[in-house]
């Protein structure tokens, strides 16, 4: 049962106290690093708080953020209250819950990449632990800028605060992305981290896996016997997949995201995590390994991987100033904590392949983009058209129409067109799943409309959708990996992207900005799909 579920249960008077199946049984101490950044007042804290409102938490517990700000524990509780209010993760009649909830959050200060903190902070664990009689279960979050991953794991393995060879009491460790940031550090950074912990100790976080939609992708797939004997090269004409973004570098975002760019905080991890989900062969249980397993062979299967030739599949591109709702917004390289002259790329769209026996020839075409016309993730998956054109339109007379015809008012050339179908995934927002496909107009021609079947996650539950997070967090603290990334998911990943980035970096600085803020991207990327006779989707502003 979802913590919505369990809320609006609860609401309802239908349930009481009574354990569930996916509650957290056990007592534990939730240790997050990176306590004042924004992951942790826009996500973490609120999901926690949904959490424990909604029942999860079947036994003690404490919250306990490091940070490095100088603080006490009552403002800390107080920032945090209000970051939940002002991102709508809670509400006016939440006040008193919430303040129940603080009593089982503290702050520590110290400084993090200081082995000396590690001490005083191992007896201050231990400490409120005991206090609340824990009983030394750790769950470790690492959302600090990605550099200190390595020493984090380190100190906290020389402080004895995280234990290989210890199976009880649990110790797991949340590691944010980005993981690495090419093959080379991401294997690095594995190496390193495993040195400390086993693998199943270390939790690599994906938050569109936790996503309610992304994660239907395979109850849709696998859980009816309609819908996946069509996914293959046989009926599909093409995949598609849009993140498309209308923020930019809101605060200082910048500051992170110039050395980063689009290919390395998106694509590989949200956009190819997407794609092995839809391209997967059907994992066989829904256990952690089985379906990392099939994962992992969709993106070892990737292809072009020539990158010589890399501009005719991969497009890169960088925001201009534009118009966003009809606000004007600043080019990217006028953004704070942007080099005026960056390089780096907001928007990627690229035309690959699976060469698998299912998807051999069919292309896969992805794109993001940073201030693009609005927010929209959605993976289309489109059909091809019947093996008989039954329904092509003739001119006037008798020929096939190609669409430039010159019949004058009387051109009937369109009437009977059979658009392709379209089952289009719609992450957000409008959650859902819907199949356009061609239906016969009522009336006395043949006249073919496309139409649709939808599936609205508001229509068909009444309970909002729970947060990435809120199911990631609970994942982690019941010791269940499914929705995280195993070590080789995130090489391969990069094995792939890796070289991209490297012919990029070899190739004369690109001409950037050369896309408008407010636009869907560079024309180029439409000429990427022009050699391959498809179009990217179209969405209403
Ligand atoms: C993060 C990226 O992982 O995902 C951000 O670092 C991006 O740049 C964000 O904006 C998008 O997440 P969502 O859930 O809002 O689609």
């Amino acid at each position: 049962m979802a913590a919505s579920e369990i809320i609006q249960a609860q609401a309802a008077g239908q349930v009481g106290t009574a354990p569930s199946p996916v509650q957290v049984m056990e007592p534990f101490a939730l240790i997050i690093f990176g306590a004042t950044g924004a992951l942790t007042h826009s996500k973490l804290l609120p999901a926690l708080f949904r959490l424990w409102q909604g029942n999860f938490f079947a036994a003690p517990f404490i919250i306990i953020g490091v940070g490095r700000r100088d603080k006490n524990e009552n403002q800390f509780r107080d920032e945090l209250r209000d970051a939940a209010e002002a991102h709508g993760r809670m509400h006016a009649g939440d006040r008193e819950a919430w303040d129940r909830f603080a009593g089982n959050v503290f702050y520590h200060r110290a400084d993090f990449t200081a082995a000396e903190s590690y001490g005083k902070f191992s007896e201050r664990l231990q400490a409120l632990e005991k206090e609340r009689g824990l009983n030394g279960n750790r769950l470790f979050y690492l959302a600090t800028d990605p550099d200190r991953f390595p020493l984090i794991v380190e100190q906290l393995a020389a402080a004895k605060l995280a234990r290989r060879e210890a199976d009880r009491p649990w110790t797991r460790v949340v590691i944010e992305k980005p993981f690495g940031k090419d093959l080379t550090s991401a294997r690095a950074l594995d190496e390193h981290v495993l040195r400390f912990l086993r693998e199943d100790q270390v939790y690599r976080i994906d938050h569109y896996l936790g996503k309610e939609t992304v994660q239907n992708l395979l109850s849709f797939r696998f859980g009816n016997a309609v819908f996946d004997p069509l996914f293959n090269s046989r009926y599909v004409d093409h995949v598609q997949i849009t993140m498309a973004e209308d923020g930019g570098m809101e605060g200082r975002r910048g500051a992170y995201y110039d050395g980063a760019g689009a290919m390395r905080d998106v694509v590989q991890n949200h956009l190819l995590q997407l794609l092995a989900l839809v391209a997967m062969e059907p994992p066989t249980s829904l256990g952690a390994k089985d379906i990392h397993d099939e994962k992992v062979k969709v993106l070892r299967n990737l292809v072009p991987r020539d990158v010589r030739e890399v501009n005719r599949w991969a497009v890169r591109g960088q925001y201009g100033a534009g118009t966003i709702d009809g606000k004007p917004v600043h080019a990217y390289r006028q953004e704070e904590a942007v080099a005026a002259n960056s390089a780096t790329e907001t928007y990627v769209a690229l035309r690959l392949g699976v060469d698998t026996w299912r998807w051999a020839g069919v292309p896969f075409i992805l794109r993001t983009g940073k201030r693009l016309a609005r927010r929209v993730t959605e993976i289309a998956v489109e059909f091809k058209q019947p093996p008989l054109r039954l329904f092509t339109p003739l001119t006037q007379n008798g020929n096939l129409c190609d669409r430039t015809c010159n019949c004058g008012p009387d051109c009937r050339c369109g009437i009977a067109q059979a658009e392709p179908s379209v089952l289009a995934f719609r992450i957000q927002p409008d959650e859902g799943i819907s199949l356009s496909f061609s239906a016969k107009q009522p009336g006395m021609q043949l006249a073919l409309q496309p139409v649709r079947m939808d599936f609205l996650y508001g229509q068909s539950f009444k309970q909002a959708l729970p947060e990435a997070y809120e199911r990631l967090l609970l994942d982690a603290l019941r010791g269940d990996a499914t929705l995280f990334m195993r070590s080789d998911e995130v090489t391969t990943a990069w094995e792939f992207v890796t070289p991209i980035l490297e012919a990029w970096e070899r190739q004369p600085a690109p001409r950037f900005p050369n896309y408008a803020a407010g636009s869907w991207g560079p024309v180029e990327a439409d000429q990427l799909l022009s050699g391959c006779q498809r179009a990217w989707r179209q969405f209403q502003q």
